[in-house]
């Protein structure tokens, strides 16, 4: 069993730095085009067998960790917001969710009853797999802006109007899906995952005060909640660096890490005594190889041998990168890092 993942994610010493990607499977990779040449994308995410041989096509790279394959919007349909991937458009959400009644509606899910599938793939993967299999679910925050704005948005001005002028209804909204997403995430562990991350991808629309107010107490309630079983959290949020002080103070015990700051910078303000994920700016995957290698030498120059260190992208991978640069950035990553780990005459204390 190779885990450095799990002993990185604990401040463990190891071999070499542990690596995966945010969306390592997916479009990028021919496996994957060639089975969505015949399933949906929800279909494949709901056939337990389907899913856990999706998780395990990149592993073809030498990834130190699987996600189980699914998707963060999963819960809002037995939640009763069903919605559909448009092709082209991303998520469309069909009744999107605007006011206290429809808040009101929503209904707290069983994860065994209307998740199970999820579940099923993760106790497949367990049985299959030499790496740590991580479970995931979307942040409540980023849940909401699902929610409300009904798919994709750059601004997320409706969410923020509610969150603004309707604090009882926001409050009510967040709380639900904090439930859902505490209840899911539990179901994951006790079926095998043996690590989790909430993704709070769209929560830099926010400023760190209104975050303060309107997020973070709910984040503690969740990420309180969830150390408790002992797996580590990874607590991952995007597009505004000004938010990883507010969001670190919340929890996790890995805090991911996006691109937009320096990997020693945002260390140094998370603290030492927490672990780091991250953070290769996803659009350097595109560039030729020696400009890919010489930003992840960065990346791990920064990490500087410390315990702790996953190494990952700032954000998901795109479905234009070349699977070999995945590949070969993977042998980079865990060739290049016992020699700056040697060099490091001091080991943190
Ligand atoms: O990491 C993995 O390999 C696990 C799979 C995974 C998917 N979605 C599969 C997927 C994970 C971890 C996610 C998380 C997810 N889903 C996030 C958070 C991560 C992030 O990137 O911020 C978000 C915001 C979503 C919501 C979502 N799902 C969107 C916006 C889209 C459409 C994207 C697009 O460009 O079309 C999806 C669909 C989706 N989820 C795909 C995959 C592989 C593409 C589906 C397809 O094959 O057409």
């Amino acid at each position: 069993m190779n885990d450095r993942f799990l002993r990185a994610c604990r401040l463990e010493p190891v071999d070499s730095t542990p690596v995966w990607f945010m969306r390592q499977a997916g479009r990028y990779m021919p496996e994957y085009r060639a089975l969505r040449a015949r399933y949906s994308m929800l279909e494949l995410c709901r056939t337990p067998e389907l899913a856990a041989e999706v998780t395990l096509q990149p592993l073809r790279f030498g990834l130190d960790a699987a996600i189980v394959f699914a998707d963060i919007l999963l819960p809002l349909e037995p939640m009763g917001a069903p919605f559909e991937f448009a092709a082209g458009e991303g998520p469309v959400i069909h009744h999107p969710i605007r006011d206290l009644d429809a808040i009101d509606r929503l209904r707290l899910v069983d994860p065994d009853e209307s998740l199970g599938y999820v579940l099923q793939a993760i106790r497949i993967l367990r049985s299959e797999l030499q790496v740590p299999l991580i479970g995931f679910a979307g942040a409540p925050f980023t849940l909401a802006s699902y929610l409300v704005e009904g798919g994709r948005s750059s601004q997320f001005a409706r969410t923020r109007r509610l969150m603004l002028a309707e604090p009882e209804a926001w409050n009510r909204l967040m709380g639900k899906l904090t439930e859902v997403v505490r209840r899911f995430l539990r179901a994951q562990i006790e079926a095998g995952a043996q690590a989790v991350q909430l993704f709070d991808s769209w929560v830099g629309a926010l400023g760190p005060d209104d975050y303060a107010c309107s997020v973070a107490p709910h984040m503690r309630t969740l990420l309180a909640d969830l150390e408790t079983t002992g797996v580590p959290v990874i607590h991952f949020g995007t597009g505004n660096p000004a938010l990883l002080d507010p969001m670190a103070r919340a929890g996790g015990t890995v805090m991911g890490i996006d691109w937009r700051v320096r990997l020693d910078d945002a260390w140094r303000r998370v603290g030492f005594h927490k672990a780091v994920q991250g953070n290769l700016d996803p659009a350097v995957m595109i560039a030729p190889r020696e400009v890919i290698q010489c930003k992840a030498r960065e990346v791990l120059a920064q990490a500087a041998g410390r315990p702790g260190h996953v190494f990952n992208l700032g954000h998901g991978i795109t479905p234009d990168v070349p699977p070999d640069e995945v590949a070969a950035l993977v042998d980079f990553v865990h060739t290049q890092s016992p020699s700056l780990r040697s060099r490091r005459a001091v080991p943190a204390s």
